[in-house]
């Protein structure tokens, strides 16, 4: 084999590879900072059931990169709760904040106090 084919050979190997392995690097975030889907499959399975919903309350099961209003109402959640862990809960063994602490496994945190 002449160097061009070894190099052609050599690109549809790792052209192939990528195909198999599926390129799944998240491509929408613009509030959490993972980089691996494996971190944001478990985050979202985390949120999912702080919320008590399946993911297609907040995505396009289609791609779910595509933005929805409840994906835009997250990422203002997401926010808030980053400001509190990072301005309130920063002392020495201080709790988390997390979309439980409010929803408790509803989508619709209960407003009125309870009589
Ligand atoms: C309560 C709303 C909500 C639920 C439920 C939810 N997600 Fe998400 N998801 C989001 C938001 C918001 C983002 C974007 C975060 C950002 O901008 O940093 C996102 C991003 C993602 C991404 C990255 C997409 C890309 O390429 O940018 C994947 C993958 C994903 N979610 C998978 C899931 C799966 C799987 C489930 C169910 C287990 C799920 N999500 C449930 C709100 C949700
Ligand atoms: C400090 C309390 C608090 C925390 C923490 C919180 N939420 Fe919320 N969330 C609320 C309240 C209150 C509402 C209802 C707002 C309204 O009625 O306008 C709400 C509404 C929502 C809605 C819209 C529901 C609807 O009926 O349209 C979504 C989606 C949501 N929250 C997702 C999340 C997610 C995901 C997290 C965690 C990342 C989170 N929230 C954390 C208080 C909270």
């Amino acid at each position: 084999m002449n160097m061009k084919k070894v190099w052609l050979l050599f690109l549809s190997i790792v052209f192939s590879a990528s195909m198999i392995a599926g390129d799944k690097t998240p491509k929408n975030l613009k509030v959490l900072d993972f980089t691996s889907s494996k971190e944001v499959k478990k985050y979202m399975k985390m949120i999912s059931k702080d919320l008590g919903v399946k993911c297609k309350y907040c995505h396009d099961m289609n791609d779910k990169s595509l933005d929805t209003e409840h994906k835009e109402i997250t990422r203002l959640m997401m926010q808030m709760i980053q400001t509190q862990n990072d301005s309130v809960f920063n002392y020495e063994g201080a709790s988390q904040v997390s979309c439980w602490i409010c929803h408790r496994g509803s989508s619709e945190p209960e407003l009125v106090r309870p009589k």
